[in-house]
């Protein structure tokens, strides 16, 4: 006779566009295994839309203390703006819920470590949401690159090039330092280079520029950046949100195969495809192909690792220092841009100011400056 699955008991803060269509449906995906209880908005009105969407017997809060009181949930979603996440979170894991957070998880290293200590403290484990680690076809790769099957990984291009326009960026919180913590680097390619990070691992070096091209904001509207993986492979990655042909694209070129993954904002495994070198038999590249099951690169597929973690009292994929290392990515490519300097892995560390902040304090870029020069 097979147990029937724990239920774990969830509340969501935040009941906007990503919980509504991204972690809604990933808990009715899992709702074996999770119960949602509790949702916490500041916006009543949301609140009550989410509510109803949901299923009336979800508890709601206007405050996260009340809910994290009141009801002790096993594990929080966390959907608010970025600015949020590093209280909330810390919040939550003070309380002894598990967290997974949406992107960025935090502004700055600086917050990030202050995360892993309340971690720490509370035993309990926050990891941040990258959905595209966790599709089918994203494992496959990972599979074939870290096995050698495809040959040493030599060259690869990492493409977010994404269009949004003055209507996306009369949000508030949307291009400011202090509430998105950066522009396409923070908010968009994020999801494209956590991904090339977990594809190639390590890297060493970061050369980098950003410019402030369309919009009025505080941060870039583009980035790019040259890399140097501790494996050797040398990349591009290209973060902007001016692009009208809008697409988001991986491209590594092993030894023995190119792998190409081009796609929008989730990836199925036909989006995968594996180019092999002229020397390679063809019966050794057909096996290459993604095995049939196909899982979407989606929140259902994040939330299903972390509930298995939970189920094992281990540590859940996305936290941590593998997360740690896709922000310290950020604040190295931010950090070369506005520097003008190559960066090294592991050089920002707490008293270098693009540890406390993306920005790092340059004067072309913090907010103060900026501020006091339009004065
Ligand atoms: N993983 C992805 O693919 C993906 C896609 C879009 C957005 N995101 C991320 O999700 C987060 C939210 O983005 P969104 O587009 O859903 O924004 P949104 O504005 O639609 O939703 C945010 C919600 O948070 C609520 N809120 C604000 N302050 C609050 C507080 N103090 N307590 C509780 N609720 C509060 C707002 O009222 C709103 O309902 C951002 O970090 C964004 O980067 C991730």
């Amino acid at each position: 006779m097979s147990l029937s699955p724990v239920r774990r008991r969830v509340a969501v803060i935040g009941t906007g566009a990503i919980v509504s269509g991204g972690h809604l449906p990933a808990l009715r995906a899992h709702a074996d295994r999770t119960e949602l209880v509790a949702a916490v908005d500041v916006d009543q009105g949301r609140l009550d839309a989410f509510r109803a969407a949901a299923g009336e017997h979800v508890a709601g809060f206007t405050s996260v203390s009340a809910m994290l009181d009141a009801v002790r949930p096993d594990l929080v979603l966390i959907g608010t703006p970025p600015s949020l996440h590093r209280e909330q979170t810390v919040a939550a894991l003070k309380a002894g819920a598990w967290v997974l957070c949406e992107k960025p998880l935090c502004l700055s290293l600086a917050e990030y470590d202050e995360i892993a200590a309340a971690e720490e403290a509370s035993g309990a484990y926050a990891s941040v949401v990258f959905q595209h680690r966790y599709g089918s076809g994203a494992v496959h790769a990972r599979e074939l690159i870290a096995s050698g099957e495809l040959g040493a990984p030599l060259v690869a291009h990492c493409q977010t090039t994404w269009h949004r326009d003055a209507a996306y960026y009369a949000a508030p919180w949307r291009g400011r330092w202090a509430t998105e913590g950066g522009g396409p680097t923070m908010g968009h390619g994020i999801h494209q280079y956590d991904l090339l990070l977990h594809l190639l691992g390590e890297w060493d070096e970061v050369r980098a520029m950003a410019a402030r091209l369309v919009h009025d904001t505080e941060s870039e509207d583009v980035s790019t950046a040259l890399v140097r993986f501790c494996n050797g492979a040398l990349a591009t990655v290209v973060n902007s949100v001016l692009s009208p042909d809008e697409v988001s694209r991986i491209r590594v070129d092993c030894a023995d195969a190119t792998v190409e993954l081009t796609h929008l904002y989730g990836h199925g495994n036909d989006d995968w495809s594996y180019t092999p070198a002229r020397h390679v038999p063809a019966e050794r590249a057909a096996a290459w192909r993604t095995p049939a099951h196909d899982v979407p690169s989606s929140h259902t597929a994040q939330l299903g690792t972390l509930l298995d973690a939970y189920d094992a009292g281990a540590r859940p994929p996305g936290s941590g220092q593998q997360a740690r290392g896709t922000l310290e990515f950020a604040a190295a490519l931010y950090k070369a841009a506005f520097t003008g300097r190559p960066v090294r892995a592991g050089e920002i560390v707490p008293g270098d100011p693009f540890y406390e902040a993306m920005h790092g304090g340059h004067p072309d870029w913090a907010p103060e400056e900026r501020a006091e020069e339009q004065a």
